[in-house]
């Protein structure tokens, strides 16, 4: 039988909003909770490659695909970069942008009256 998803507080709109993210500690894990695009995503603190913290890297954008000798940035603000090594996870998948089968870790999350919860 599979467990059922328990909603736990993580924090508010407010303090997300103050650090650019929230990672907070949620039924014993790390998870952190980021806004893009005007929607909530939750992922574990867990880098699939070597467990660092990777919500707590840089939020930025990538390379598009482009021609030869052009540069074409975009998706700004819709990646998280791993502090350790660099690996880029899409915030809105979880995905590897070079690797679709390795992906974050997510959790749903919802927003009431300007606090935040995490299905676990
Ligand atoms: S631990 Fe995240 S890229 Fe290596």
């Amino acid at each position: 039988m599979p467990k059922t998803e328990q909603k736990h507080f993580a924090g508010t709109v407010q303090e997300l909003k103050n650090k650019g993210r929230l990672v907070a500690t949620v039924n014993g894990m790390e998870i952190g909770i980021f806004l893009v695009n005007g929607a909530y995503y939750a992922w574990r603190n867990i880098c699939p490659h070597g467990g660092a913290p990777v919500c707590e890297g840089v939020v930025c954008g990538t390379r598009l695909p482009s021609l030869v000798y052009e540069y074409r940035y975009g998706r700004d603000r819709e990646i998280v970069r791993c502090p350790w090594h660099g690996w880029e996870f899409d915030l809105l998948t979880g995905r590897h942008l070079a690797d679709e089968s390795v992906r974050l870790r997510g959790y749903r999350v919802e927003e009431t009256d300007g606090e935040l919860y995490v299905f676990v």
